[in-house]
Order: structure tokens, then sequence, then C-alpha cells
């Protein structure tokens, strides 16, 4: 007697082998790394918020809340293997309800600007929250940042998986089309946090899905990232007029402030970009494909982190609007500068601008990008 799958197994033997799958199935964790889930809180309006924490056999951990599909703390060793929380954040649910520039959280329905909060798909306007000025930002006034997602702890072969889903309404914030949103984050024995995005839509809408993390990778609250050295695989940018919306010219960095196509100190001309870096780097690899897109190091700690994406685009925000009055997970205030976000990323506002790549998603369509934050020490 065969079974299904052609191994030529007796029915006993079958079943055996089902059984093991289906432990392995729901064995959650690779070897030496552990998943744990606890009560972080509950929201204004009485919902439950879970924090998933995933640890590696390295001592890395990261967590993560369902308020946000947020990332509120990443370990990383430095060079000596003293571990340092990378990540801007706070400690309570309270904080963050209380309002943040999205420390890091997830961003949906589309991350980034969009001109005027309007846009025209098929032949149909549509207007959307204007929560930055005359402008949309980040998906709105309550975009994907401020909602209760649902956690579940997925297999993952060698790490530690939690993934996180949002079902979207027809018309949230403007936008058309019920979407599923999902992001998978996974801690690799390689200390690589791996985002995975997922979306399907019932009607032609657009998506943008990103991480707003702020990283400093001297610890959260230890200064400022402007001695942190910055490589961008990136020789071309999207230059910004009024409220930081792209002028739809794609600019060359070479022999300008916004180059960082060799490793260079973040704060090393700083002062020549009007506010500081808030700006689209247009990654040479194109997207597609997961690729090397840029690297930053401390040279204090040694502490270093690749970011790879499949995205094409990538936003060097420097914590410009940071201004002291926040403050961190370890009591000291957030002032300007404390972190630096890598946003991975359609261009902003894309959907108008059609030479930038396009963000719209149809039903049938899966929407899918990947983007994947290295760590380690020299
Ligand atoms: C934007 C900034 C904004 C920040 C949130 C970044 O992605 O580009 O302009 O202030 O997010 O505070």
């Amino acid at each position: 007697m065969t079974d299904r799958l052609g191994l030529g197994l007796t029915a006993a033997a079958s079943a055996i082998l089902a059984l093991a799958v289906s432990t392995a199935a729901v064995q959650p964790a690779g070897k030496g790394a552990r998943v744990d889930k606890t009560a972080f809180g509950t929201t204004r309006e009485g919902q439950p918020v879970d924090l998933y924490t995933l640890a590696n056999a390295n001592g890395v951990t990261a967590k993560l809340i369902t308020y946000g599909a947020l990332l509120t703390e990443l370990h990383v060793p430095d060079r000596t293997g003293q571990l340092a929380d990378v990540v801007l954040g706070f400690r309570t649910l309270a904080e963050y309800e209380g309002g943040h520039p999205y420390f890091g959280a997830t961003i949906g329905r589309v991350g980034n600007r969009i001109a005027n909060a309007k846009f025209r798909l098929d032949g149909r306007d549509y207007a959307l929250a204007a929560n930055d000025g005359p402008n949309h930002l980040h998906g709105g006034l309550r975009g994907f940042d401020k909602r209760v997602w649902k956690g579940q702890v997925v297999p993952a072969p060698s790490g530690a998986a939690v993934r996180f889903t949002y079902a979207s309404a027809d018309m949230e914030e403007g936008y058309p089309g019920a979407l599923t949103a999902t992001v998978t984050y996974t801690l690799t024995p390689a200390n690589e946090l791996r985002l995975d995005y997922t979306a399907t839509t019932d009607k032609p809408t657009i998506v943008n899905l990103t991480n707003h993390s702020y990283f400093n990778l001297s610890g959260e609250g230890q200064g400022t990232i402007l001695d942190h050295e910055l490589m961008l695989m990136a020789d071309r940018f999207t230059p910004v007029g009024a409220g930081l919306i792209p002028t739809g010219e794609i600019a060359a960095v070479r022999g300008t402030p916004m180059d960082f196509t060799r490793a260079t100190a973040i704060g090393a001309r700083i002062g020549e970009v009007p506010g500081g870096y808030d700006h689209n780097y247009v990654l040479s690899h194109g997207g597609g494909v997961l690729a090397m897109s840029a690297t930053a190091r401390d040279p204090q700690t040694g502490r270093t982190m690749d970011v790879l994406t499949t995205e094409p685009g990538i936003q060097l925000y420097t914590g410009n609007f940071l201004d002291g009055t926040l403050t961190g997970k370890a009591g000291r205030a957030y002032v300007q500068h404390a972190g630096f976000c890598l946003e991975t990323q359609h261009f902003p506002d894309s959907i108008n601008h059609p030479n930038f790549p396009p963000v719209v998603l149809r039903p049938g369509a899966a929407y899918r990008t990947t983007t994947v934050y290295r760590f380690y020490a020299r």
C-alpha cells in the first residue's frame, strides 16, 4: 500500500509520520530559541494587548506587542558580548496610546506621505484622512500603528516567530477595499530580525507597509546617533518640496550631504540638510529580491546593523522631531536625533507619481515584501 506522498509507507508508518509532522508543526521555535506570550495591558477601549518575546540561543531577544504589531525592545550584543536594547520605545501601553512618533510600529495602509491626502485610482477620486497638515502620513489618524492586531506563534524551523494579522475595513481612513495584512517577525540564529509582510484585498487599493523602529546602536536613551556611521546602497534619492512631499524628481546624491554611498557619520553633514534627514533613497538594487540595502555602525560599541530588503526604497529619518519631551524605557529623555529610522518602502506619494514604482494592489494579487535587520559587532 502506498501513501499519498508516494513513499511506499504502510498505513501505520504513515500515521506515525503524520503525527511527527503535526508535532513539528506546533513546535513553535527552533533549537535554543524560545517564544513567550504574556499580557501587556488593556487599551482605553478595553482590548487586551499581548507581548511576545522571541529569543535565540545567543541571548538576543525581541519583544513585540499586538498594539501596532510594534517592536518594543531588541537586545543585541556589542563587541564584548554586552547586550543593550537598541530600539526606542516605552515600558507601558498607556504611553504608546498617549501618542508617539511611531516608535517600533508597523505602518499602513500606506507608509509615508500622500500629497493633499488625495489620490485617483481607476478613474475614481479618494480622499484620505489629512493628519500632517494638508497631507496624509503613515496611514492616517488611526493607522495600523494604532490598531490591535491578532498575534499567533508560528513554526520557525531554526528560529522563533510570531505573526500579526489585521483586517482593515473597506474605506478605513479613506482607503478602498477590505484589506487583510500580516507581518511575521522571525528572530533567526544568525541574530537577524526578519519581517515578512503580506496583504490581500477585495477591491483595488494601495498598500505600502513598513516598520518604523528608531535604532540607537549604543542603546536606547544613550545620546544621539550622530556619530553612527551609515552606508546606503543608493546613489539617488527623491528630493522633496513643501510638506516633505516628493517633487517627482530622482536626483543623484554624489557630491551632496545626501551621499552615504560610503560609510559616513550621520552627523557629518546633517547641518547642511534643513531639518535633518527625512528622505527616501532609491535603492540601487531596484527591489524585488532580498538584497543588501544599508549598514549602520556605532563606533563606540561596534554594534552594526545590516538592512536587507525587497523594497525599492528606504526612508532615512534621523529623529529630527524628537525634542526631549518623551522619556524612554530606561527613564532617559529622547533628545533630537536620539534614534534613526531606516524605513524600507515604496517611494512616498507614489500613487501621485507615475514614474515611481506602483503601490496598487488588486483583488487576487498577493502583496509580499521582506525586510531583514541583521546584527553583529565589529
Ligand atoms: C517621516 C517623518 C515623520 C516621522 C514620524 C517619518 O517616517 O518621514 O517626517 O516625522 O516619520 O514622526
